[in-house]
């Protein structure tokens, strides 16, 4: 365990976040990965999977429905802010990767934040390729596809789908190009189980590229190991600190 102290970041420094569930604990949502194994109240594989969407969409989409209505109810906490104030000390030397669809971080003012698990505010069809659009409606019932017909769908990447592509990408060429430059990366992941790929390996990724890891988490998490530095407490805490 480390002391929780300021990570003292020079503005040639690079910071690689990751974020999960745990940051937005504190905005009144929940993990995913609680002592209930339930996802606001219902089971994951139900509402989190391909197979559970073809067995039930509608139990699916109300789902997301009240999902919609609860994050819109929240609003972003003093960690979520921490990761605004320091991207707006660090710009292009500063990004964000989260696995959250809540949007919060865009709603504290982070900008250079990239969406490894889709949006919650994203609709798509689950049959043509119609681009993903912007949609806060929260339906009772699955909406059709004006163009196919076919179901439309949330823009969440569920259990046993690939991650987006871009995320993924930018977060590989961010670590590639600190090198490249001979700077100085700290990677910090907050509020992850580190259960869920490819998120879990970013930890060893980055450090085999020469960063100084830091995790700031409630409990331990599965890659714990992977880390230089273990930070335990609630990210409201700890994020104002080491960001200061
Ligand atoms: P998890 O629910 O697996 O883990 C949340 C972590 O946050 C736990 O390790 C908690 O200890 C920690 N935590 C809870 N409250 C906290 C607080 N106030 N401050 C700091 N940490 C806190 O969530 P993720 O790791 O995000 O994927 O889960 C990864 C992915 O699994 C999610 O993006 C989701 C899920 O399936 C999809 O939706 C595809």
């Amino acid at each position: 365990m480390t002391e929780l102290r300021p990570l003292d970041l020079e503005p040639a420094d690079r910071l690689l976040v990751l974020t999960g569930a745990g940051i937005s604990v504190e905005s009144g949502l929940r993990t995913f990965r609680g002592a209930d194994g339930l996802w606001e109240g219902e089971p994951v594989e139900a509402v989190a999977t391909p197979e559970g969407f073809d067995a039930d969409p509608d139990r699916v989409w109300r789902f997301y429905s009240r999902l919609r209505g609860v994050v819109a109810g929240a609003e972003p906490n003093a960690a979520h802010a921490a990761l605004a104030g320091c991207e707006a000390k660090l710009g292009d030397n500063f990004l964000l990767i989260t696995q959250n669809v809540d949007g919060l971080h865009q709603r504290a003012g982070s900008r250079r934040v990239y969406e490894l698990h889709g949006s919650l505010w994203r609709t798509r069809c689950a049959r043509c390729d119609r681009a993903p659009f912007q949609d806060r409606s929260e339906p009772a019932t699955t909406p059709e596809c004006e163009r196919c017909g076919g179901r439309l769908r949330p823009d969440i990447v569920w259990f046993g789908e690939a991650v987006d592509v871009e995320a993924d990408y930018r977060t590989k060429q961010f670590i590639a190009a600190a090198r490249r430059a001979e700077a100085r990366l700290v990677f910090l992941a907050v509020g992850t189980s580190g259960a869920v790929w490819p998120a879990s390996g970013f930890a060893r990724l980055a450090a085999a590229f020469g960063a100084r890891t830091w995790l700031a988490n409630l409990d331990p998490a599965d890659n714990d190991a992977d880390f230089d530095h273990l930070v335990r407490g609630p990210a409201t805490r700890t994020l104002p600190v080491l960001l200061g």
